[in-house]
């Protein structure tokens, strides 16, 4: 039997999102997070949060340039990129301004970046004022066996999945530690960023997001509800760039050795409360 992954536990800690507008996505996200942006010395910019940091970089709108996963040191770390290495995945140099000289990246097969580190040491970040961390990232794809199988292999583990009547995947939930899901994918025709999620404490830091969403005259574009898989509630809101945004909470928690689950795909999966996004 091999080692497991040195992965576990591993938290997303910052992605970078490319806009072809980038002031406009950066006066949003201001509002939205009460934060201030860094123009950093690549060009780039940092929305910078005490739990919620987002990179905004200049490309195509509506791509997720990379999702950077935090490891709590960096003897792990490098385990880590051994572990990776010695299964033939190609290592790559970490993109991340966040992350120290220890952090490494890997594509999988739609070019999707995960990155992994530990959080350089700054200055401590102000608390936000409604609370909500940066907490997972999804994909769209046709290659669903191929994103969960790079996946697994790099240590995470699978908690649930979504299939058609016919057998077909349509969804599939991965963790790296306790919580329910850290990554997801859903099938669809061509690869995309589908969206990403912040959990905050509990429902009634849901109720305080929508009203700070509607003082910023944002409706809410789906929810809220509460999903199947993961068992959390949650809304989701769509940014100046069109890129969907989610606030969560009751996150489920699983032990990582849990054992995959089965959904039928249909609305109800989605949202147990009624109406569901169903991806094409
Ligand atoms: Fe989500």
């Amino acid at each position: 039997m091999t080692d497991p992954s040195p992965l576990w536990p591993a938290r997303l800690h910052h992605i970078e999102i490319t806009s072809d507008q980038p002031p406009v996505l950066l006066d949003f996200y201001r509002r939205l997070f009460e934060c201030d942006a860094q123009e950093l010395a690549d060009g780039r910019w940092l929305l910078a949060g005490g739990e919620r940091n987002i990179v905004v970089g200049r490309g195509a709108r509506n791509g997720l340039g990379y999702s950077a996963f935090a490891m709590d040191d960096r003897a792990r770390v490098a385990a880590l990129r051994d572990f990776v290495t010695a299964q033939g995945i190609k290592i790559q140099p970490s993109p991340s301004p966040l992350f120290g000289e220890e952090a490494f990246a890997v594509s999988d097969r739609d070019g999707n970046i995960l990155v992994f580190g530990t959080p350089l040491d700054g200055a401590p970040a102000k608390a936000d004022r409604l609370p909500a961390r940066l907490q997972h990232s999804v994909v769209g794809s046709p290659n669903m066996d191929d994103l969960i199988d790079f996946r697994l292999r790099l240590g995470f583990v699978l908690s649930d999945q979504v299939k058609d009547d016919d057998g077909n995947l349509t969804a599939a939930f991965l963790r790296s530690d306790r919580e329910h899901h850290s990554q997801a994918m859903f099938h669809t025709r061509v690869p995309k960023f589908d969206h990403f999620s912040m959990e905050t404490t509990s429902w009634n830091d849901i109720r305080d997001w929508a009203d700070h969403l509607g003082g910023l005259r944002i409706s809410l574009s789906w929810g809220p509800g509460r999903h199947g898989p993961g068992n959390n509630l949650f809304f989701m809101v769509c940014d100046a760039d069109g890129n969907m945004v989610e606030f969560s909470a009751e996150m489920e928690l699983m032990d990582r050795d849990t054992a995959v689950r089965q959904w039928k795909h249909e609305p109800h999966t989605l949202n147990l409360w009624g109406i569901a996004w169903m991806r094409d």
